[in-house]
C-alpha cells in the first residue's frame, strides 16, 4: 500500500499511524512532496516546503519483538539512508549515532521513529525518514548543522523516488538480518564502521551532568559504547551525545 501526497499539511509519521489504526499492512508507504507540519525528534519541527527538494516518507513495520526493540527499527533506517545516498549519488557519508546522516560533519537526514501500543504488545512502529536533497541553502539558523546532497555534489540532481526505492531495498536487506536474531549483531560491524567520532572524544549531555568518554561504537543492542577515564564502559540507550572536534 502506498499513498503519495503532492502536499501534507501535517505529518506523514502521523498518517501512517492513521492507516495503520485501520489495519494497514506492513510495508505501507506514505510520500509527500511538500510536508507543512513535518515532526522532527524531541518535539522539533521538520519543515519540507519547497516542492520537488526533500524526500518525506514513512513506512509501517508491525515487528512481533519486545517493545524495548524498537529503538533498533532507527539506527537500520540510518544505515538504509547511507547505503542508498552512496548507491545513487556516490557520497560516502556517516552516521552519528543514534540515527542523524552526516556529510562534512553537517545533517542530510533526520528519522522519527514512533510506536504505538496495544496492551503490552508493538501494533506499530512508524519509520519517519526526511532526505534534504536539492535544498540549495537553509535558513541562518540551521546553516551551521543542515546540508543537501545538491550542496555535497556541487549541485547534482538526483531522483527522489529512486533514493526512495534505495532507501526500501536497502532497509527490507538490513531489517532480514535484524530479525533473524532479534538484535543488531550481524549489522554491528558495518554500522560501527561508518560511524562518526568512534575512537575519539565524545560528549554525553545527560540530564543530570555532561561528561566525556572514549566512543567504542555501537553493542548487539544499538547502544553507544563510551569508555570513561577510568576505562570503564557505559552503555548510553538515551539522551543526547554530542561530538567533539
Ligand atoms: C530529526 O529530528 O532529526 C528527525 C526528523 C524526521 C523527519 C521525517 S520527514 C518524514 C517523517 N514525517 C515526519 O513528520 N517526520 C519524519
Amino acid at each position: 500500500q502506498v499513498e503519495a501526497h503532492e502536499k501534507i499539511t501535517y505529518s506523514t509519521n502521523q498518517r501512517v499511524k492513521q492507516l495503520a489504526d485501520q489495519g494497514a499492512p506492513e510495508g505501507t508507504l506514505v510520500v509527500a512532496d511538500v510536508q507543512e507540519g513535518g515532526k522532527g525528534r524531541r518535539g522539533r519541527a521538520w519543515v519540507a516546503p519547497v516542492p520537488g527538494t526533500n524526500i518525506a516518507m514513512s513506512f509501517l513495520l508491525r515487528p512481533e519483538i519486545d517493545p524495548s526493540r524498537a529503538s533498533m527499527m532507527t539506527l537500520i533506517a540510518a544505515m538504509a539512508v547511507r547505503a542508498a545516498i552512496a548507491d545513487v549519488t556516490g557520497m560516502d557519508t556517516k552516521i552519528k549515532w543514534p540515527n542523524d546522516v552526516i556529510v562534512n560533519k553537517k545533517k542530510v537526514c533526520g528519522i522519527l521513529t514512533e510506536m504505538t501500543m496495544e496492551e503490552e504488545y508493538i501494533q506499530s512502529v512508524v519509520v519517519g525518514i526526511g532526505i534534504n536533497v536539492h535544498n540549495e541553502s537553509f535558513p541562518e539558523e540551521l546553516k551551521e548543522k543542515a546540508t543537501s546532497l545538491l550542496i555535497e555534489t556541487g549541485g547534482g540532481h538526483f531522483s527522489r523516488a529512486e533514493i526512495t526505492a534505495k532507501v526500501l531495498e536497502h532497509f527490507e536487506e538490513y531489517y532480514e538480518k535484524f530479525i533473524a536474531d532479534g538484535d543488531l549483531r550481524r549489522l554491528q560491524e558495518e554500522y560501527n564502521s561508518c560511524l562518526t567520532a568512534i575512537g575519539g572524544k565524545v560528549s554525553i549531555l545527560a540530564p543530570e551532568k555532561t561528561w566525556e568518554g572514549i566512543s567504542r561504537g555501537i553493542n548487539e543492542e544499538g547502544a553507544l559504547l563510551v569508555e570513561k577515564e577510568d576505562g570503564s564502559i557505559e552503555k548510553i540507550t538515551s539522551g543526547e551525545v554530542s561530538v567533539r572536534g
